[in-house]
């Protein structure tokens, strides 16, 4: 009897024990996770406000996007919109900052010597005003191969070649297997363009139907060397195993990040870390993880939201990052409350309170929907009316419809306007 009471009162303490240890390690892993991570960091722990000292000093940056020539009549639209927000935001800009609009497209078109945008030209100086710039770049399907000689064409301008670092063997490859893929020259152009973006302290790397905000005027990345990354939406149970696992099947290491976006913001050197590692990374994924109806996408969107070929490019990122961050120790933090925010919020105070500085057309019919704008079913709402409402929703909507009634002339001559005050 008393052999078996000890035992029984031993074990009395020990549960509690247990919970206690359970409870401490589990404070301890969530304070690890914040602070390495920063994931359920507030956000002005990873971003730092223009201040009267910052106001001084000189910061570059430029917004990148591939823009695709050949769909100018669905994409146009897009790229007003996020040039009409570009301008509204440097109203709010400090004189000394320069914020460049940097465009990765196959054809100086009317529209764009229209818009006012300049081509093949870097950034020479801080001082030179805020400037459209295009770099004419070969998309990856038009990327013939000869056939003969199995020479590939990849400049649009051979003479302009010391605008790109071209990985000839790995062009080749993504000429070959992912030249269908929809999203591959958004990437591509970050890997290969680094000799057009590296002069900035800070590049957006994102897609063309988002809205820039006052808030992305006065903020930048709180660490010089580090990079953040928005939203994505990715991330089932299912694929964050699969991604361990294929992680493990590449030999990279994966620190397990989950819905990693597609939006980047920070150091350029990062960013074409990350780029050039997606490509491998998804040129590994379309060899191995996909079988040939899924690539060809004959199964639709039946698998999503667990493995679908659709967001390759996500995967692909994924794998980048979560290697990245241990192998070579770089500073990327995920920041899905500032970046990828919705253009259907309707709270007056949310931009303001919660700094977002990118908002991104999600794939909705609500307020503000960019298929809805596309079919012109907000034609009748007159951007005046907005002026008052400082929502997410009605500043989308204002800056959708406000580009939309200018000629891109006049949207041009905005930014001369702006650039013409910007003498420091
Ligand atoms: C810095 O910028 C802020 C906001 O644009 C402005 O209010 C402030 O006066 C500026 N300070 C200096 C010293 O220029
Ligand atoms: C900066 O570059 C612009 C454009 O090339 C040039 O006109 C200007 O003189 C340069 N400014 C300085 C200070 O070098
Ligand atoms: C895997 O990566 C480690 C560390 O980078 C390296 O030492 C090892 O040789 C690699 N193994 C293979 C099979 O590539
Ligand atoms: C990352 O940021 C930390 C400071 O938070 C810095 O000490 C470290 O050098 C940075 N790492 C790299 C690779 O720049
Ligand atoms: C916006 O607010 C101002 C000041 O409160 C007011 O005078 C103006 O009429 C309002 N405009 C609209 C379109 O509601």
């Amino acid at each position: 009897m008393s052999l078996s009471i000890a035992p029984y009162k031993h074990r009395k303490l020990t549960i509690p024990f247990l919970i206690i240890i359970i409870l401490i390690g589990t404070y301890l892993l969530v304070q690890t996770f914040n602070s390495g991570l920063g994931i359920l960091a507030p956000a002005n722990r990873y971003l730092l406000k223009q201040t009267s000292q910052l106001n001084s000093s000189f910061v570059r940056r430029a917004i990148l996007v591939f823009y695709p020539t050949n769909q100018e009549a669905h994409y146009l639209s897009e790229i007003r919109w996020l040039y009409r927000s570009w301008i509204e935001m440097m109203k709010y800009e400090s004189k000394s900052w320069r914020t460049d609009l940097i465009i990765y497209t196959e054809r100086y078109s009317l529209s764009f010597q229209q818009l006012g945008c300049i081509v093949n030209e870097i950034r020479k100086n801080e001082t030179e005003p805020p400037q459209c710039r295009i770099f004419l770049y070969l998309r990856i399907s038009n990327r013939k191969i000869n056939s003969v000689t199995n020479h590939q064409t990849i400049f649009v301008d051979t003479n302009k070649k010391e605008l790109f670092n071209v990985n000839i063997p790995r062009s080749t490859l993504l000429y070959r297997h992912l030249s269908t893929y929809g999203y591959i020259d958004s990437v591509n152009i970050i890997a290969e363009g680094y000799p057009t973006f590296k002069y900035y302290d800070f590049i957006l790397k994102t897609d063309i139907d988002v809205f820039i905000t006052k808030q992305f005027a006065k903020f930048i990345p709180f660490e010089h060397n580090g990079l953040l990354v928005g939203r994505g939406g990715y991330s089932s149970d299912f694929n964050n195993r699969r991604l361990a696992r294929i992680a493990r099947d590449m030999n990279w290491t994966h620190q397990g990040i989950p819905n990693i976006g597609s939006t980047w913001y920070g150091s350029p050197y990062i960013a074409q870390r990350i780029a050039t590692l997606t490509l491998d990374a998804m040129l590994h994924l379309y060899n191995n993880e996909f079988a040939r109806a899924e690539r060809e996408q004959k199964l639709g969107t039946l698998l999503w939201p667990d493995w679908h070929y659709g967001v390759l490019s996500m995967y692909g990122t994924h794998l980048a990052v979560n290697h990245l961050l241990i192998s070579e120790k770089l500073n990327v933090t995920k920041a899905d409350q500032l970046l990828d925010q919705s253009t259907t919020n309707p709270d007056q105070f949310d931009l303001e309170k919660n700094n977002r500085l990118h908002l991104h057309c999600w794939h909705t019919e609500k307020k503000f929907s960019k298929f809805q704008f596309k079919l012109g079913q907000y034609n009748q709402i007159h951007p005046r009316t907005l002026l008052n409402d400082s929502s997410a929703q009605a500043y989308a909507m204002r800056m959708a419809l406000e580009s939309g009634l200018m000629s891109l002339e006049e949207l041009g001559q905005r930014l001369r306007d702006i650039s013409s005050n910007r003498t420091i």
